[in-house]
C-alpha cells in the first residue's frame, strides 16, 4: 500500500544526495552539492542538489525537483517505479536521516556593525547620485527628512558594498545578508542594487536591516533585508526610534503601511508616524506601540489589502486589555494612502480623517453587525453568531460588557437570546 503517509515516511529515511549519488558524481560545494546537468549538455556543472531542501535545481535548464522527480525523469520511469526504488534503498540506507546542518551561531555585534557600515556607504552613495536625488525630489523628500531618517541610495552596480567590505577585516559579510554569493562561479554580489535604501532601526537606534526601493521600475518595487535573528518584521516598526519623542509628546501614534508614509507625514507635521512595513500588524507591533502611548491611530492603504490588514488588525487588538487605551481606525478614500492623500488633498484634510476616525467599538459592532438588516429575524441570527465568534476572542473588559448589551439590545428586538 502506498499512500502520501507512506511516501513521506520514505522520503523522510532517504537522502536524495546519496540518491542521486547512484546515477552522477555530486561534488560537495558549501551547503549545496553540483555536477553537471544530466538532463542537457553543459560544459561547467549549474546542476545542484541541496541537502537541507533534499532538491534538486539546475540553473541552466531549470529543472528542479525532489528524489522522486530526479528518478521518474533520468531513469524515465512512472511514480510507483520510483517509489519501489526508494523504498529499497530505505532498507539500506534506513533512517540514515540527511545530516541536520547545524545553524552556526551568528556574531550579532559583527553583523551590526557591517550593517552599519553599509549605512554609511549608502548615505555617502545617494549624493553622488544624481538620479537617486532626482527620484527622493520627485517624491517630496526634502534634505532635512534624508538626513534625519539616513536615507541612503545602492547604486545599480553588482558589487560596490562588497568592495567596500573587503576594506575591513570581517570575514562573515555573508552573515550580514547584504551580500550573495553565487554558488555557481562563487562571484558576490550586493543585495541591493539600483534603490534607495531606508535604514531599519530597533528602538535603541541600531540599524538591523533595510529597505529598497526600486527607481529603475524593477519588477520588485520594495526588497527588504530577508528574515534574521535580528531582523523580524513581525517585531519591527519602521520610524518607531526616529520618532519614539514625537509619540510620547502627542501622546498618540499613527500606524501607516510603508516607509514613504511615514516621512511624507513627518514632513507635513504628523510626526508621530511608523509603519508596519507591509501590511500585518502583529501583537508584537501593538504592545510595542503601547509602551511608548496608549493611544493607537491606523491608517492603512484604502486598496482592498489596506482594508483587509485593518480588519487583521482589529482582530489582533482583541486581545489587548482595551480599557483605557483608544485604539481607532482612519479609512482612506479608495486608491489611495497616506502618502498619496496628503500630497493630493494637504494636511488639513488629512486633521479632519484624524478626528473622524472610527474607534475601536463602532468599528468592531460594524464588523459583527456587517450588511444584516436588525428588522429582519434571520440577520440578528446571523448577527448573534458573529457576536459570539468574535466576542469570544476578546479580552474582559468594561468596554467588552458595553458592547454585549449593546448586541443584546439589538437582538432583543426580535426576541433573540444572547
Ligand atoms: N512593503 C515591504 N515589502 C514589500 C512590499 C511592501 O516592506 N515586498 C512595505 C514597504 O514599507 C512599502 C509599503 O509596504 O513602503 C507599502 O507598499 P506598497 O503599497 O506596495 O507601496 P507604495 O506605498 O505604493 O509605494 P510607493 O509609494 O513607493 O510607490
Ligand atoms: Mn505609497
Amino acid at each position: 500500500m502506498i499512500n502520501k503517509k507512506n511516501i513521506k515516511e520514505i522520503l523522510n529515511s532517504i537522502n536524495i544526495i546519496e540518491i542521486i549519488n547512484n546515477y552522477i558524481t555530486l561534488k560537495n560545494k558549501g551547503s549545496n552539492y553540483i555536477a553537471l546537468c544530466p538532463f542537457h549538455n553543459e560544459k561547467n556543472p549549474s546542476f545542484t542538489v541541496n541537502q537541507e531542501k533534499q532538491f534538486y535545481y539546475c540553473f541552466g535548464c531549470k529543472t528542479s525537483g525532489n528524489v522522486i522527480n530526479f528518478l521518474t525523469n533520468f531513469l524515465k520511469i512512472n511514480f510507483l517505479e520510483a517509489i519501489k526504488i526508494l523504498s529499497k534503498n530505505k532498507q539500506s540506507i534506513i533512517y540514515k536521516k540527511p545530516r541536520i546542518i547545524k545553524k552556526k551561531k551568528i556574531n550579532k555585534i559583527e553583523i551590526l556593525n557591517l550593517i552599519n557600515i553599509a549605512k554609511h556607504f549608502f548615505m555617502k552613495q545617494l549624493f553622488l547620485s544624481k538620479n537617486a536625488l532626482i527620484y527622493l525630489k520627485n517624491r517630496k523628500i526634502s534634505y532635512k527628512i534624508i538626513k534625519k531618517f539616513n536615507i541612503g541610495y545602492a547604486k545599480n552596480k553588482w558589487n560596490l558594498l562588497y568592495k567596500e567590505f573587503l576594506k575591513y577585516k570581517f570575514l562573515n559579510f555573508l552573515d550580514s545578508t547584504l551580500i550573495i554569493k553565487n554558488n555557481i562561479n562563487n562571484y558576490y554580489y550586493d543585495r541591493f542594487r539600483g534603490r534607495i535604501i531606508f535604514p531599519i532601526k530597533n528602538i535603541h537606534g541600531q540599524t538591523i536591516g533595510f529597505g529598497g526601493r526600486t527607481i529603475k521600475n524593477d519588477k520588485i518595487k520594495y526588497l527588504n533585508s530577508p528574515k534574521t535573528e535580528i531582523f523580524e518584521k513581525k517585531n519591527i516598526l519602521y520610524g518607531l526610534y526616529e520618532v519614539k519623542k514625537k509619540i510620547q509628546k502627542k501622546n498618540y501614534v499613527l500606524v501607516t503601511e510603508g516607509y514613504i508614509d511615514v516621512l511624507t507625514l513627518y514632513q507635513s507635521g504628523f510626526k508621530n508616524t511608523v509603519a508596519v512595513l507591509g501590511s500585518t500588524c502583529t501583537l508584537i507591533h501593538i504592545k510595542k506601540l503601547l509602551q511608548q502611548t496608549k493611544n493607537i491611530i491606523f491608517c492603512f492603504d484604502g486598496d482592498e489589502a489596506g482594508k483587509l490588514a485593518t480588519i487583521n488588525t482589529l482582530k489582533v487588538c482583541l486581545k489587548i486589555k482595551i480599557d483605557k487605551k483608544i485604539i481607532k481606525f482612519i479609512f482612506l478614500p479608495n486608491g489611495y494612502d497616506p502618502d498619496t492623500f496628503i500630497k493630493k488633498f494637504g494636511s488639513e484634510k488629512f486633521k479632519i480623517l484624524i478626528k473622524n476616525s472610527i474607534p475601536f467599538s463602532k468599528f468592531l459592532i460594524n464588523i459583527i453587525i456587517g450588511n444584516n438588516n436588525i428588522n429582519n429575524f434571520q440577520d440578528c441570527i446571523k448577527i448573534k453568531l458573529k457576536a459570539k465568534e468574535i466576542l469570544r476572542k476578546m479580552q474582559g473588559s468594561l468596554l467588552k460588557i458595553q458592547i454585549i448589551k449593546f448586541i443584546k439590545n439589538i437582538l432583543s428586538l426580535k426576541n433573540i437570546n444572547f
